[in-house]
């Protein structure tokens, strides 16, 4: 079976990780503050702060911009539940908007509609490694004063017009084991904001610069620094990992067919986290899928404000039309860096034998 992730650890890693088990310093240290100025230096940011994971940097930069219980933050129902958690964590609402058929990124244009007294920042999510429209979304933030929080956690390297995600107001990435790169666990916080960077570091270590004085209640939100030895390994690696990752959806893009791949608007680099098709009869799809031997996934298969934890807030009537449509058509399959070409081809033919029987999907849903 072709997996749908491949984590990929090598000697280096390997290395990296005994180095920093045999220093001592096994918490956090000198090896996150190294990954920090790197991951800082690759996106382009003034700042990066390492967490414990995606989760928590996404918490962090809500606290740190002061965002709290009778504020809103405009996001999208079409994400991971982390994304809209970490705005409940910090007592405020999110506030769902519908997004953008062909890139599944938030749709700009339903976000000034949204914008109440009560709006504190916008949350768009680059899903799938396609970043979101961000420039448009800082032109509506600065006209309404209004903080942007990028969630990269699936960007590492995308970006628009060469600027890359992370660096349109606050970033934040993952580093779980089937992103683009990895510390097994943990996130970060990017940055141009020196203020910012500095009230998150605060509230990721119990509110202490020194030790055992706390200015404000804080977390444990650290990373370890076996983790960061791990992205220290991975992230020379970063840049390989992502243009393989293209190179394989520039295949499927060409060769795949009677389904809707997916499209990058001009001058946008997508580093494809997921490479996601729309299919017809979806679930009998990925079943046919896995019977030729080909893993694949859905993300997501119940958009956030339908989770039960959302619909007992009161969410789960609200109608997100793109939304819903694309939840019970889209289907990921392997673009990951270790796939063979021999592997490329094996999905190419599965997918497309899989479309011919199944019928190709209607066009009334293709890209727009
Ligand atoms: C879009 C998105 N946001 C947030 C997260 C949370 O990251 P983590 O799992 O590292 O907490 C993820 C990770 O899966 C994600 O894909």
């Amino acid at each position: 079976m072709i997996p749908i992730a491949r984590p990929q650890m090598g000697a280096e890693e390997k290395e990296r990780v005994w180095e920093a088990m045999a220093s001592g310093s096994l918490a956090q240290g000198p090896r996150v503050r190294e990954l920090e100025e790197a991951f800082a230096a690759f996106i382009g940011a003034g700042h990066a702060v390492a967490t414990s994971s995606g989760t928590t940097a996404l918490h962090l930069a809500l606290l740190g911009y002061g965002i709290g219980p009778g504020d809103e933050v405009i996001t999208v129902p079409f994400t991971f539940i982390a994304s809209a958690n970490s705005i409940l964590y910090t007592g405020a609402r999110p506030v769902f908007v519908d997004i953008h058929e062909p890139t599944f990124t938030i749709d700009t244009h339903l976000i000034e509609d949204a914008i109440t007294p009560r709006t504190k920042a916008i949350m768009p999510i680059s899903l799938y490694g396609m970043p979101a429209p961000m420039p448009s979304i800082v032109e509506v933030a600065e006209r309404h004063g209004l903080a942007v929080v990028e969630d990269a956690c699936q960007a590492h390297g995308a970006a628009i017009g060469g600027q890359r995600s992370g660096t349109w107001g606050a970033g934040t990435f993952s580093f779980y084991p089937t992103k683009n790169m990895t510390t097994g666990e943990g996130g970060m916080l990017t940055t141009d904001d020196a203020d910012l960077a500095g009230r998150v570091r605060l509230l990721r270590e119990h509110g202490m610069r020194v030790r055992y004085h706390h200015e404000v209640i804080g977390y444990n939100f650290r990373m370890t620094d076996i983790a960061a030895a791990i992205g220290l390994a991975q992230l020379p690696k970063l840049p390989g990992y992502n243009e393989r990752r293209r190179a394989i959806a520039a295949r499927y893009d060409t060769e795949l067919h009677g389904v809707i791949v997916p499209t990058a608007p001009a001058g946008v680099t997508h580093v494809y986290h997921q490479y996601t098709i729309r299919v017809s009869r979806r679930d009998e799809f990925a079943e046919r899928l896995r019977e030729r031997g080909v893993g694949s996934a859905i993300y997501y298969p119940i958009p956030v404000h339908r989770q039960a934890p959302y619909r007992a807030l009161g969410y789960g009537e609200a109608s997100y039309p793109v939304t819903d449509r694309l939840t019970a058509e889209v289907l990921s399959i392997p673009v990951h860096p270790s796939l063979t070409d021999d592997e490329v081809a094996t999905v190419i033919g599965a997918v497309n034998e899989t479309a011919a029987e199944l019928g190709p999907i209607e066009p009334r849903a293709a890209a727009t």
